[in-house]
């Protein structure tokens, strides 16, 4: 569509009143049902609806499934008073529902456990009713509420509703987004606006779109959230900013959402008026204990603290020669009378001249055992810090006396920020299925976990994301975070048919081209195992070239160590060994040239230019096909997408053509620029490809600023 078309859509739906899509709905819109006959189906087996009880929670259940089924529908529901009598649809617990407890669920209740729920059609012709009705039924009105909103997506992705019988409950305990937003507003690593926390305005001021944000979550099932910053400012714990966050827990409390703070560990100086901030000295561990008191005082279900401690330049126990334990163990203490857990992060690497990609694993695994039960370890999907591609962290599988937290990043950071169109859920899924192999076969990586925490994307943005598309890796952090073996195909169908259309003629290509694009952004950014060559700071665009950071292992070019033998990081027994961390199967299959997969081939191996692939071709010569089959990937996702004009309201579907259309002039620059930089080493020329030659110099590239 022309952008004159777009516009002249857009001003006609101005004009007649109509709502613009500007993304803010995401994936719960409700539109009506377009389809005569399932409309039909869907109308006739929801005449009313009755949801019991009037806790918050119920009210939020309520009030959900009202607006979805009036969307939906396309007319409003009834709603009637507890019982089965008229309503078609009953939700509720059997303590707050005499309707629900004679219904023998039992079974299936036990199976849910305390969030899960059941959704059964019961009655009909045969059974004990004249006419069927279905049921929604938790042990808790937050186990009705998840049910409400999975039976909404049945509505949503039009699947039948006449013969339920769905229990579902949460593999994980913990499933938390962590928030990188700073006490000033703005957001590290954010590419959707300032901070959605008005710090200034609260606690007076509670926005409707906290409760919007809310909603979201719980539509996923997500049950926390970190409200700062990892690298945290001592203020947060003030009293001020604890009445502030009191506040957002209330609006965040019947959804399910516990709040968590980010603690910075050498607080009991900057404002307790300590000298010292360590974790064994009893002034401290006094003070932390009263913190606690306080916070607990105000927000009587808050989750606890999430740590970096000694990384990158964060205070932590280490300033005072204890370990990593003795920090933990000591917040852990202070927070177990009330309940709270401490989230201590694995994310450490000093400048020591250790392979960066080994050092968590050698902090960490002599620990395991020493920890406090509340103290939770949160591990990055992969030993050095949410790359393109990554093999999982030999962490996992390492800690078996440690309850695991995956740390995933949402938020696009080295992945293109909001305008590049990666969907992640394959990565996800990658390192949830990888097997640690420890005990010969599993346990996989989902198989350890206690939890999952997802770096947010979300922002001021009126889209919440940067972008549309960017949402759907909320989205698909928060399904597997509720359940770990969701397909990511699964996902994506799910969340294109709820955010944009159930026309198959739409769902059909964009689903495929989200699956491929995590790969496209590997193959134009960082193929074949290479890692971290971004530009420096930002980790926008490419930086091979990057030389000059203030420690080697934030140089790109300690990752991919090019020279005029070949290219790639040799963490074998010849070089730093980093593959003797993993299982036996894995040092066999990482260690070992003809057998390591080659998407990880120059994480493992420093790799001699004429090296034969498994293609036929050099090495030199597959590292620029990969670059330029990226670039020519992103030009099918724009082919594609131009072909579905039409098929999508105007305004989303002129934002996602905008920035394909960024993706692709940026995915030409990462190739350009990553071949001929690399040319310098191997020395062989460019072989003919669909990209053709390099449009600008080395020297071009390598100023952008
Ligand atoms: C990355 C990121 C930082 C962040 C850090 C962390 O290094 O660039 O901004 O603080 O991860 O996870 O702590």
């Amino acid at each position: 569509m022309s952008a004159r078309l777009a516009l002249a859509l857009g001003l006609l739906l101005w004009a007649t009143g109509a709502r613009a899509e500007d993304g803010y709905e995401l994936w719960l819109r409700y539109p009506q049902v377009s389809d005569a006959a399932r409309l039909a189906q869907y109308r006739a087996a929801v005449t009313s609806i009755s949801v019991a009880g009037d806790s918050p929670t119920a009210r939020a259940a309520r009030d959900e499934l009202t607006r979805g089924l009036r969307g939906l529908l396309g007319t409003d529901v009834p709603v009637v008073r507890d019982g089965t009598r008229g309503a078609l649809v009953i939700a509720g617990t059997p303590s707050n529902s005499p309707a629900i407890a004679a219904l023998g669920l039992r079974a299936g209740l036990s199976r849910a456990g305390a969030e899960g729920y059941v959704i059964r059609t019961i009655g009909g012709p045969k059974g004990p009713q004249t006419r069927s009705a279905i049921v929604i039924a938790g042990n808790s009105d937050i186990g009705v509420l998840y049910g409400t909103f999975a039976f909404l997506r049945l509505l949503q992705t039009r699947q039948p509703i006449d013969a339920l019988d769905i229990v579902e409950w949460p593999r994980l305990r913990h499933r938390i987004l962590d928030h990188w937003d700073n006490l000033d507003g703005t957001v590290e690593r954010g590419y959707a606006g300032s901070s959605l926390w008005n710090w200034d305005a609260l606690p007076g001021v509670k926005a409707p779109r906290y409760t919007d944000y809310a909603r979201a979550n719980a539509s996923l099932g997500i049950n926390g959230t970190v409200l700062n910053n990892v690298n945290a400012k001592a203020a947060s714990l003030t009293p001020e900013y604890i009445r502030k966050t009191a506040a957002l827990a209330e609006v965040f409390r019947p959804y399910g959402i516990r709040v968590y703070l980010s603690a910075r560990f050498s607080a009991p100086i900057e404002i307790g008026g300590l000298k010292t901030a360590d974790p064994l000295a009893p002034e401290v561990r006094a003070w932390w204990a009263r913190k606690a008191d306080e916070i607990y005082a105000a927000i009587p279900d808050f989750g606890g603290f999430l740590v970096k401690a000694n990384s990158e330049g964060q205070p932590g126990p280490q300033d005072y020669k204890r370990t990593h334990a003795d920090g933990a163990n000591m917040l852990a203490e202070a927070l177990a009378a009330h309940g709270g857990i401490v989230m201590w992060r694995a994310f450490v690497y000093a400048d020591q001249g250790e392979d960066r990609a080994k050092q968590a694993y050698g902090e960490f695994t002599p620990l395991d055992g020493t920890f406090r039960p509340n103290v939770l370890l949160q591990i990055k999907n992969g030993p050095i810090d949410f790359q393109p591609r990554e093999p999982f962290s030999p962490l996992f599988g390492a800690m078996p006396q440690t309850p695991l937290v995956l740390e995933l990043q949402i938020t696009k950071e080295y992945l293109g920020f909001a305008t590049h169109l990666v969907y992640v859920a394959p990565l996800y899924e990658e390192v949830l299925a990888a097997d640690t192999h420890v005990r010969g076969t599993g346990p996989t990586v989902r198989e350890v976990l206690r939890g999952a925490a997802g770096v947010a994307n979300t922002g001021t943005s009126r889209n919440w994301c940067g972008a549309v598309f960017a949402c759907a890796n909320w989205h698909a952090f928060g399904r597997l975070a509720w359940n770990p073996s969701l397909p990511s195909s699964a996902l994506a169908d799910e969340w294109l048919r709820m955010t944009f259309t159930n026309d198959p003629a739409f769902v059909e290509p964009v689903k495929a081209m989200m699956l491929t694009s995590r790969q496209t952004a590997v193959d134009y950014m960082t193929p074949l195992g290479l890692t971290h060559l971004m530009a420096r700071g930002h980790h926008y665009g490419p930086g091979p070239w990057v030389n000059d950071a203030g420690r080697a292992d934030q140089n790109s070019v300690y990752f991919h160590r090019a020279d005029a033998a070949g290219i790639g990081f040799d963490r074998t027994a010849t070089g730093s060994n980093a593959v003797a961390q993993y299982a036996g199967p894995w040092r066999e299959t990482f260690g070992r040239l003809d057998r390591v997969p080659e998407d990880y081939l120059l994480w493992f191996h420093h790799v001699p230019w004429d090296h034969r692939m498994a293609s036929g071709r050099t090495l030199w010569n597959e590292l620029t096909s990969r670059y330029c089959r990226g670039v020519e990937a992103v030009r099918g996702m724009r082919a594609t997408w131009s072909s579905l004009a039409g098929k999508i309201d105007p305004e989303r579907y002129e934002e996602t053509r905008a920035f394909l259309g960024t993706q692709e002039q940026e995915a030409r620059w990462w190739r350009d620029a990553s071949v001929l930089y690399f040319q310098t080493f191997s020395k062989q020329p460019i072989a003919p490809d669909a990209c053709g030659p390099p449009e600008r110099t080395l020297e071009y590239y390598r100023s952008i600023k």
